[in-house]
This record gives structure tokens, sequence and C-alpha cells, in this order.
């Protein structure tokens, strides 16, 4: 079928729907909701079977609705209604949630019901529980809804006579009712408030005289002080006392600063924060363990966005986990993603966004070179969540990549104004995909899940278990204690010589780092353009070709009456 997505951005859950889909051979194509009369264009160009609206923020035109079946994805079980879903569901304090697929008609979230999943909640973000609990759920149902509707022989269940259900109705979750109460909410009660708004919109506060947005708050046991007050800082870590407790706070957004986005705290606040005591026990965003003869290094920076001083921080920690007496090391990532590559908020907000590129791709390259001339251990990249850019290509220097199964890799740089990329790409993936398949997967600039990642040679190994973690534990410490390590670990010293002697690593460095001067210093600063909108969140006015199948020049608009049976 031809499966329209409609999004208010392309954002992860999107991507994954887009890879689901396309797996199991419909043409997809994506229309940004920008204006009614482009939705209605979009329609009618691509003439699709289906339109799916799995992140949007506004109706759908009732001439699309009346006229095609748009199957509306909503973070929240049957019945509940309303922008803010899932922040009310961690707000609240729930223990299950879950997503339902719905039939776009004239009452928003109210038309009728074609699938739900349900969950059990974790204590983390928001963002977090979307991009897991609600990204599995609501691929499970609306797989359902397409078969469903697909099939032919099935309705949807109108909303008035689905077992059980409450309507319940709740507008935009305000900034008043996400307010912290310092002197009387426990630490449990301010951690949710900034996780239910953590990505967006952050909660508003005062802090040090000034209006900001919290986000990245972590419990901090065995601290407390007078409520509100500010106890101290560690790392980019801000310390503040709750009711019977504290908090560590490590990102926050001004929006009436000259850099209106997320930073880390202690760069935001400055010398507010710099004349506060040194505390000890902040989170740490990089962690080393090590069992059965397996180094596990875990690296959970915000939003996968490696700084300069991150990167150095992971080498001086890889180099530390090379010294150890093990044969394998995992490189495990954060939770939520793997790695984005260079932090462009950071880049941003430098005095010279150009410069701080340069000092952070460098970084990201030594990190790259230590991974791939490790030979006296087998490294292996274990992605617990999405990588993208940089990131996949880092990830691509260890010996063998595992993922977990809904895993979306975006391995290409081009969509941040045509940035060239460096990491070693321009080895890493001929060297694994071949040449043809590396020219294509650059140029489509898509999104791609494992099981396509695993056919060009950017995965190794699915692993399916429940616990990816735990599964991941089992197949290193067997990789570890198997009779052929020593034969892997010597095939592996000679391919990195003959390669080496083919065309030095130092090589490839220095080229792509010629064209990346040129995105960083040159005439061209379509670089700097395009990092400025994804930082400051600037909304598309269009969608990119790469996307909208139906712009392309070669589109040909389907015939009419070329199929039948259409609207559900
Ligand atoms: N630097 C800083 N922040 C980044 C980032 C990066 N490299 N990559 C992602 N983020 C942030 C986003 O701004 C967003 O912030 P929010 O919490 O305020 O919403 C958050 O991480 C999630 O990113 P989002 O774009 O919403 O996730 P996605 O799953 O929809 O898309 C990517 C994933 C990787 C396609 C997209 O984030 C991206 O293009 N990132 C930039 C990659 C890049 O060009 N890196 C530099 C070259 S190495």
């Amino acid at each position: 079928m031809r499966i329209l997505l409609l999004v208010h951005a392309f954002n992860s859950l999107s991507q994954r729907l887009f890879v689901e889909l396309r797996r199991r051979g419909h043409q997809l194509s994506v229309e940004f909701d920008v204006n009614d009369a482009l939705t209605c264009e979009a329609v009618e160009l691509f003439q699709p079977h289906l339109v799916l609206a799995p992140f949007l923020k506004r109706a759908i035109p009732e001439s699309v609705w009346r006229n095609h079946c748009c199957l509306v994805v909503h973070p929240g079980p049957p019945g509940d209604r309303g922008p803010s879903a899932l922040d009310r569901a961690i707000l609240e304090g729930r223990k299950e949630w879950g997503v339902t697929v719905l039939q776009a008609n004239q009452v928003l979230d109210g038309g009728p019901i074609w699938a739900s999943r349900s969950f059990q909640m974790r204590e983390v973000t928001k963002s977090s529980l979307y991009r897991h609990e609600v990204t599995e759920a609501a691929v499970a149902a609306v797989l359902e809804a397409v078969e469903k509707w697909e099939a032919g022989d099935q309705r949807p269940v109108p909303q008035g006579r689905w077992p059980g259900l409450v309507v319940r109705e709740r507008p935009l979750l305000r900034q008043e009712e996400r307010a912290i109460h310092w002197q009387q909410d426990d630490t449990a009660t301010v951690l949710r408030k900034i996780r239910s708004a953590d990505g967006f919109p952050g909660v508003r506060d005062r802090l040090a005289g000034r209006e900001l947005y919290l986000y990245d708050a972590h419990p901090a046991p065995g601290l407390s002080g007078p409520p509100g007050a500010l106890l101290g800082r560690s790392g980019e870590f801000l310390c503040r006392a709750t009711r019977d407790g504290a908090v560590w706070i490590g990102h926050l957004r001004d929006p009436l600063g000259a850099n209106p986005f997320k930073l880390p705290t202690v760069q935001v606040l400055g010398e507010a924060a710099l004349s506060l005591p040194e505390l000890e026990g902040a989170p740490r965003r990089i962690r080393y363990q090590e069992a059965d003869g397996v180094g596990y290094l875990h690296f959970a920076f915000y939003n996968g966005a490696m700084g300069t001083e991150a990167c150095q921080a992971l080498l001086a920690a890889y180099r530390e986990a090379c010294r150890r007496p093990t044969r394998v090391l995992v490189l495990l990532g954060g939770p939520d993603f793997w790695s984005n590559g260079m932090d462009l908020n950071r880049i941003e907000a430098a005095p010279s966004p150009a410069d701080e590129s340069w000092r952070n791709i460098n970084a990201v390259d030594d990190l790259a070179e230590a991974i791939l001339t490790t030979t006296d251990r087998i490294t292996i990249a274990a992605l617990q969540g999405n990588a993208g850019a940089g990131g996949v290509f880092l990830a691509r220097a260890a010996d063998r990549v595992w993922a977990r199964p809904g895993v979306i890799l975006n391995p290409h740089y081009k969509d941040m104004g045509n940035l060239y990329g460096s990491e070693y790409w321009t080895y890493l993936l001929p060297r694994h995909a071949g040449e043809a398949q590396a020219r294509r997967i650059m140029e489509a600039r898509l999104p791609m899940g494992v099981e396509e990642a695993q056919a060009c040679g950017l995965v190794d190994e699915r692993v399916e278990a429940p616990d990816f973690l735990a599964g991941v534990r089992e197949r290193a410490a067997r990789l570890a204690a198997s009779p052929e390590l020593a034969s892997l670990l010597e095939a592996k010293r000679r391919e990195r010589e003959r390669d080496e002697a083919k065309r030095p690593l130092a090589s490839y460095r220095t080229q792509e780092l010629e064209r990346m001067r040129l995105n960083f210093y040159g005439f061209d600063p379509s670089y700097h353009v395009a990092r400025h909108h994804f930082v400051h969140k600037v909304p598309k006015a269009r969608t990119p070709p790469t996307l909208a199948l139906h712009r392309r020049l070669d589109w040909t608009k389907p015939g009419h009456g070329d199929e039948e049976r259409r609207h559900g």
C-alpha cells in the first residue's frame, strides 16, 4: 500500500514506523504538517491508501480525513484525550499506560479505535518512555491496525462501544500545573515534575534570580538542606534541596538568554554556579564495570550529544579500560541513545562555532582512532538506543556492532547542511557495506532499522533477549571465554596491518577533515545555518524530497482506479 506519514516532525517514532512499514513492503512517503494546503497537496500527489499520523500537533484537514482513512497514534489508553497524555501519566504517577490507534474524525482523539496496547511505566523521563515503551506499543498497535485495514473485513470500534472505556478529555498541561513548590514538594514529586516535561517543554522555575527551564534531573541520595536552597555543584550538575532530600539538575534552558536552548546547568548559570561549593555524588555520565573477563563502558550523554570534553573524558576512560586485564570491551552508550555525534548545542553556544566544531570533530576522531587501533582485545559496540550521524560510525569503529532489535540508525551527515562527516566513515562504510552501498546510504539520508543495517554490514548481530543488557552480558562473557578468542585477535591484528599498508588510517582522517574544514570555515555557510535551525528548533517550511517521494521530480502520480477498496 501507499502510506503517507503526516508528521509535525520526522521524530524517532515516525522513523521507526517508516522503517517497519517499509520492511513489510509498503511504499512510504512523508509530509511535514506545515499547513492545510500543503497537506492536501501531498495527499493529492501521493494518492495514499492510508494516512498515518504518529506525531501531529494539529488536526488533520477535514477534506483529508473524510476521503481517506487516517490513523492517528495517541500516546494514551482508549478514552484518554488531549495533547499532554504522557506528561500527565508521569505526573500522576500512573503504573500502567497505553497507546491507541484511532481513525481521525471531527472529534480530536475521539475517533473509532483500530488497536491499542498497554505497558508498565518506568521512573524515567518522558522522552525515554516515548523512545522505548510508547514506541514499541505504537508499532504493535499500528501494525495491527494496518493489517486489519488491509484485510478489509474489519471496522474500527466506535469509542462508545469499546469495553470499559471512560472518556477523559484533558487540556494542554500548563506551566502553572508543572510548577515545583520547593518548600512542599518531596524529591519524588520534584523528579516526577521534571521528568514529565523532559525533553519538552521543561519545567519553568526560578534559579539564581532567573527564570529558567529545568531538565535532566536525578535523585541526590544523602544530600539535603533548607528546601529550595542550592547546595552545591558537581561537574555539570547543580544540587538543589527538596523538602526531604535533594536533586541533581543537569541541563537548563534560558528562553531569554543569548543561547535559548538546552545547555549544561553550570554553563547556563555561570558565576552563580561556580561560586557554590563542590560536592560529591553527581550522576556519572561515564561508568566502567567489569564481569567475567569483560569490561563494560557506559556513556549516557544527554541526548547522545558528545561534546569535546565529553569525548576527551570518554577517551581517557576507554584508555583506562584498555589497561584492565580483559579480552573483551563492550561500549554500551546510554539507555536512550548510543551516540548522536558532536554536541551541536554546545557548538552553537561557543564563541566561535567553527573553532568548536573543529575541536569537537577532532575529539570524536581521536576516540574513533583509539577504538580502531585497539588490537589486544575485541571491542563491541552494543546499541541499547538509537545512533545518528557520527555516532553510527563511531559504533562501527568497534570490531562488532550488536543492537537491540528496535534501534534506529541514521548513518548519514548531509541533512546537517551538507556536512561531509568524519569518524573515519570513508574507511569504515565501504569496508563493511561495499562502495556502491556506501554511496547509496549516504545519498538516501534515510533512517535504517536493524535488519537493513545488518544486511549492509552496519550491524553484526541483533540481540533479541527480553533484557538487552543481560543478553549482551551473556554473549560477551561467552566470547571472552571462547577458545577461539586468540585466533580472532590474531586475525584482527593481521587485517588492521593489511588495511594500514593499503592506506593508512591517518590519510582517511586527513581527507575527511579537509572537507570538514570547508564545512566549518569555507564560503558555504550551509552547515552553520542548518545547525542553527536544528538547535533553535526552527520548524521546517517544506519536506525534503529524500522523505517526500511525492514531491520528487521523478514521481508519477498514481492513476485513478488502479486499485479498489480504499476507504476502509
Ligand atoms: N547535538 C545536540 N543535541 C542533539 C544532537 C546533537 N548531535 N542530536 C540530537 N540532539 C537532541 C535534539 O535536539 C533533541 O533535543 P530535545 O531533547 O530538546 O528535543 C534530542 O536530542 C532528540 O533528538 P531528535 O532529533 O528529536 O531525535 P530523533 O530521534 O527524532 O532524530 C537524529 C535523531 C540523530 C536523526 C537527529 O537528532 C539528528 O539529526 N541529530 C544531529 C546529528 C548530527 O548531525 N550530528 C553532528 C554530526 S556528527
